[in-house]
């Protein structure tokens, strides 16, 4: 089979336009950053933190996260199936329809239009376009896999499978609101059933937009990347029915000690316990593949990425369900500690593996090798050194966040004003910003990588 019926131009073209969005982002990101300690980087009206920060989320979930899902699935689906996309022009109309609607929602964001609904922010008419954005991509997929030359199933197809299918369901039942004009609408459900269906959705955009589709890629690339086969096929299987079960019922989470009624939160937080079982599942079965020859830790750039991915994965699906607790929610919600584990899981699991399968991919397509995988080890210790510092910072600032709004003196009443609370975080949120800027700098030499290997192989063809 050639190589323009995988067609891969597709597969570059969401591939380039992940890493551009993910530039928007970080960047943004960045700038937040330094807005929560110095106010007048707050630029009214389009710059100012409350707008800049959906923006951040967006472009970073929806523009990096869906772009790299997009293109990497159909890269991992044509390879599995053994046969190109069912219609490969339907996919590209779907590349351009992606950079408009990512486009517009930066727009829509920064001009203050939003829905108030975390990671569902975005107003009606752009949720109709991703919705039909969703079903090119679902019947590019299905029908993919329906027409597909190879039957067995390989575990990679059940997590994209999932991902097209729950984030679906997800999307639309979160999503449905009653427009008063182009721009503005209403949630159609009120109050705390607004709060449940809400965090049912944003659990979940978490468990299918950064859990399954990257799971997808882990497993398909770390096994392609070692020469390694996976470790067990049946252990992924499990992992994988018992992860979409339990997902689903875990929103609730969100929502501890709030007007919710006592037996949704318990439910929810009985779930989230379950769901360290299958999240490791898939960790063990990723360090028992590289555990035949460790020694590819020192010599395989790329199984470094897969298994510093992995291990993050498995510390935020051990704080995850630790926070759910209602003993350690009570400490740590409203507080810095939650951005902590939110960017462990980010910048280290997501950014860590889709960076690496976007390694893995390029020079594959492009017919060359990496440009330099010394570039490649850079790029590995600044991203891992910035996401700590990240990290590390805002669980220490979380922690305190939460102690001192919980102080009390002898006769009850509190013993630090907000004030005084916020203006210790300060120190931290310095440091965060220099891990962001770490981070930054090594996703810079990243995409120097990227941009060079494409360069590389391009100018190769040419001379062809
Ligand atoms: C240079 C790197 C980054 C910096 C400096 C940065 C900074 C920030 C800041 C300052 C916030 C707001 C926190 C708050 O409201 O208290 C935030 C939130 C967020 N960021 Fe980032 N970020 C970075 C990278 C990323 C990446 C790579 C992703 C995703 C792939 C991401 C996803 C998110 C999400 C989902 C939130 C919302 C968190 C929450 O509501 O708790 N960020 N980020
Ligand atoms: C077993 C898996 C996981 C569980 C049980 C879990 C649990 C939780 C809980 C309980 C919170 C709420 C904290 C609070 O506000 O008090 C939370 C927040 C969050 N988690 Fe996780 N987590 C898991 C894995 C992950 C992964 C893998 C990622 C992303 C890569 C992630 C990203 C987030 C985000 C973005 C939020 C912030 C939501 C918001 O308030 O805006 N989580 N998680």
């Amino acid at each position: 089979m050639n190589d323009y019926q995988y067609d891969n131009q597709t597969v570059k073209g969401f591939v380039v336009s992940s890493v551009f969005w993910g530039v928007v982002g970080i960047v943004i990101g960045l700038l937040i950053s330094i807005q929560m300690w110095r106010p007048e980087f707050n630029f009214a009206p389009f710059f100012t933190f409350g707008r800049l920060r959906t923006v951040h989320t967006n472009s970073l979930a929806f523009g990096l996260g869906v772009g790299a899902i997009f293109g990497l699935s159909y890269y991992i689906l044509m390879r599995l199936t053994k046969r190109p996309l069912l219609f490969p022009k339907l996919a590209r109309i779907q590349l351009y329809l992606f950079n408009i609607g990512i486009a517009a929602a930066a727009v829509t964001l920064f001009m203050g239009m939003t829905q108030s609904l975390e990671y569902a922010e975005l107003e009606w008419p752009l949720d109709i376009a991703i919705v039909i954005l969703w079903v090119m991509f679902a019947v590019n997929v299905f029908g993919t896999i329906i027409k597909r030359k190879e039957e067995q199933m390989y575990i990679s197809l059940w997590y994209i499978i999932a991902t097209v299918i729950a984030v679906a369901v997800l999307y639309i039942i979160n999503n449905l609101s009653i427009p008063v004009g182009p721009f503005k609408s209403y949630h159609l459900f009120a109050g705390v059933n607004s709060a449940n269906v809400e965090w049912w959705y944003g659990h979940n955009a978490v468990g299918f937009v950064f859990t399954t589709p990257i799971l997808a890629m882990f497993y398909y690339f770390l096994p392609k990347s070692t020469g390694i086969p996976i470790f067990s096929h049946r252990l992924s299987i499990i992992s994988f029915w018992s992860l979409v079960f339990a997902y689903l019922w875990t929103g609730a989470h969100h929502l501890v000690y709030t007007p919710l009624p006592d037996w949704i939160q318990t439910l929810g937080i009985v779930f989230t316990i379950f769901l360290i079982a299958p999240s490791w599942g898939s960790v063990v079965n990723g360090y028992y593949t590289v555990g035949s020859d460790w020694d590819k830790m020192n010599t395989q750039y790329l199984t470094k990425f897969f298994i510093m991915g992995i291990t993050f994965y498995g510390l935020q699906t051990v704080q995850g369900p630790t926070q759910g607790l209602r003993v350690v929610s009570q400490l740590i919600h409203y507080t810095d500690w939650v951005p902590g584990h939110v960017h462990m899981g980010t910048m280290g699991w997501v950014t860590m593996t889709t960076a690496a399968s976007i390694y893995y991919v390029i020079p594959k397509i492009y017919h060359t090798e990496i440009y330099s995988i010394k570039v490649a080890n850079i790029h590995f210790w600044l991203v891992l050194i910035g996401q700590l510092i990240f990290s590390i910072t805002m669980w220490i600032t979380g922690i305190q966040q939460g102690a001192l709004w919980k102080a009390v003196n002898d006769d009850g009443s509190l013993k630090y004003s907000f004030v005084e609370t916020l203006t210790k975080n300060y120190p931290f949120w310095q440091l965060r910003t220099v891990g962001g800027l770490i981070f930054t700098v090594g996703m810079l030499f990243f995409i120097y990588n990227i941009y060079m290997t494409i360069r590389r192989g391009s100018l190769a063809e040419a001379k062809a």
